[in-house]
């Protein structure tokens, strides 16, 4: 297949390389110049740390010559499939989701990787509701094996059950979710981060011993707040205020610290700081 991906951020460079690992020639589109080189550098790493743990059977060079990476939705005309996986923020995805529409064939799957954002409000900014869906990874994409699969009101059982077998035949292991705020990941997931965010903004213990307690005491990977930095702070702000927004209901409301740590320019990892220091990498 020919892939697209619209966004080459964390979650659109993960998801074009498991495209191109498992075999699809892939462009990844982004307008900045910066993220477009990061990508390839980042991409390289992946693939360089899978063939070490020989979970790859080609050479990250192998699978690089499947990747182009460009600046124009443009070059998408011949895509099977689009997934759109820019910034978390209504209007720019609803605008990249009307560009891709404007020049993909009639039959292209676009899907969205939104977190959040609901897939009926970003339906109406595609010409063919039906083949339009939510296709929402993990991070990290190489590693994580799930996927959600959110079909709008419109969304075709052709286009439901032909992402699912797309899925499943790169690897990954979806679930189905209605469109409902945060499906069902962070739905469930975000007023745990934001109990941790008020036990630490209330004094009751350090972020490391509330990470502690989640890694030692339940076998998580990581604690709420070392998974808060990872998602990045402006990613799990964004999505509560998404969730309070659209449930009404205070166990959602993102937490002042949050807010304020946004604010201040404290993203997590990707910034160097957040409830953790750490080296940002270019
Ligand atoms: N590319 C390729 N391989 C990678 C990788 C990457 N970007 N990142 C990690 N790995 C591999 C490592 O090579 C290693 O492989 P082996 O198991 O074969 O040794 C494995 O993943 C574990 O990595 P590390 O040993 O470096 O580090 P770790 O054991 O601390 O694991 C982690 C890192 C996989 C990120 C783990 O901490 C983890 O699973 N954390 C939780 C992640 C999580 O919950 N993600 C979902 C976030 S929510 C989201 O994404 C959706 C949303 O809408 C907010």
């Amino acid at each position: 297949m020919k892939v697209g991906v619209v966004g080459a951020g964390t979650m659109g460079r993960g998801i074009g390389q498991v495209f191109a690992q498992a075999g699809h020639n892939v462009r990844i589109i982004d307008v900045s110049p910066d993220a477009l080189n990061f990508a390839r550098k980042d991409i390289a790493n992946s693939l360089e740390r899978l063939e070490k743990k020989g979970k790859i059977k080609e050479t990250p060079e192998e699978i690089m010559k499947r990747i182009e990476l460009l600046n124009s939705v443009e070059s998408l005309e011949e895509m099977d499939m689009v997934i759109e996986a820019v910034f978390e923020r209504l209007n720019i995805k609803q605008e990249t989701l009307k560009s891709i529409s404007s020049v993909v064939r009639d039959d292209t799957i676009i899907g969205s990787n939104t977190s959040s954002i609901s897939i009926d409000v970003l339906s109406g900014s595609v010409k063919n509701r039906e083949r339009f869906l939510g296709i929402h990874f993990f991070n990290p994409v190489p590693v994580m094996s799930l996927v959600e699969i959110v079909p709008s009101q419109s969304t075709s059982r052709d286009v439901l059950e032909k992402s699912r077998d797309i899925l499943v035949s790169i690897g990954k292991d979806p679930v189905f979710s209605k469109n409902f705020p945060g499906f069902i990941s962070n739905r469930i997931l975000m007023p745990l981060i934001r109990e941790a965010i008020l036990t630490y903004e209330q004094g009751i213990a350090s972020p490391a011993d509330i990470d502690k307690t989640f890694r030692l005491g339940m076998n998580h990977p990581m604690g709420p707040l070392e998974l808060a930095d990872f998602i990045g702070l402006d990613v799990c702000y964004d999505i509560m205020e998404v969730l309070y927004r659209d449930f009404g209901e205070p166990s959602f409301k993102p937490p002042i610290t949050l807010k304020n740590m946004v604010d201040g320019g404290y993203f997590g990892r990707k910034s160097g700081k957040g409830f953790y220091d750490y080296e940002v990498k270019k």
